[in-house]
């Protein structure tokens, strides 16, 4: 019997283990399907206090991250070669994969913790990092809590290869999360202008998401889970949940 076990294929192996052991339990609290919806969706028109303090994060994936990937599955292939992303890996490993020949991870001295950091400088200092160095960078939820945007839209352009490619976002509806020390809002229209001031009007591409809908949800702590495809999907300038920018150094 020992013998016929041990001869199974691993891949079998791996099947047997994997329905043997525990289900791995989510971070998330759990839902019960479409009560925790309908709940959510009601707390939209009462009480004063928002669900969750930071934009739903914690009740699950956020309208914000919700957009951030739309805005990464548009523009993919742009993730490829050498890469920077800031904090942690979330965009590059999941967008770029097998593109991505080496990945950098930036993270400020002193701001909060990133486990996976391999570089440590502030971009708003005077530090080492060689100029045209990625051909990607990807810099998410960043842009609002640096105290010179402008200087560091530079420094990114700096940073990247000729024909390089900035993917960056920021939250332009959403509650403040006073530990990351967030300075700055940009409308569609001021991270254009941003955008242009650095790497020239023609070289940059920019997408808003979301509506007022999405927008209180947002405020409201309701996570993309609880609206509709459609309803996520319609966007309306005027109230952007996240702003997105796309540059590319000349
Ligand atoms: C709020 S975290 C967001 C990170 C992550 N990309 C995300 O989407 O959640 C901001 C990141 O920007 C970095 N950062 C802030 N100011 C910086 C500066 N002046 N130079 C370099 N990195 C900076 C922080 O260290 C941190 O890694």
């Amino acid at each position: 019997m020992i013998a016929t076990l041990t001869s199974l294929p691993r891949r079998m192996w791996r099947a047997i283990v994997g329905r043997l052991r525990p289900a791995r339990r989510s971070k998330y609290p759990r839902r019960i399907p479409g009560l925790t919806t309908l709940a959510a969706r009601l707390r939209l028109g009462f009480g004063a206090q928002p669900l969750s303090v930071v934009s739903g994060s914690d009740r699950g994936p956020s309208i914000h991250r919700y957009y951030l990937d739309l805005f990464m599955r548009e523009f993919a292939a742009d993730i490829h070669g050498r890469c920077l992303e800031f904090q942690n890996d979330q965009y590059t490993t999941r967008f770029g994969e097998s593109r991505v020949s080496h990945l950098d991870i930036l993270h400020k001295e002193g701001s909060g913790t990133s486990k996976q950091a391999t570089i440590v400088a502030d971009l708003l200092a005077p530090n080492d990092l060689p100029s045209a160095s990625y051909d990607a960078i990807i810099c998410t939820h960043t842009l609002h809590i640096v105290e010179d945007p402008p200087r560091f839209m530079n420094e990114l352009r700096r940073l990247l290869t000729p024909g390089g490619v900035l993917l960056l976002g920021v939250p332009h509806v959403a509650g403040i999360q006073p530990w990351w020390h967030e300075l700055w809002r940009f409308t569609p229209e001021g991270l254009a202008w941003l955008g242009a001031r650095s790497f020239g009007a023609g070289n940059v591409t920019l997408r808003s998401y979301g509506n007022t809908l999405t927008a209180a949800g947002a405020m409201r702590g309701l996570i993309a889970a609880e609206f509709s495809s459609r309803e996520l999907g319609l966007h309306d300038d005027r109230f952007a949940v996240e702003v997105c920018l796309r540059a590319v150094k000349a």
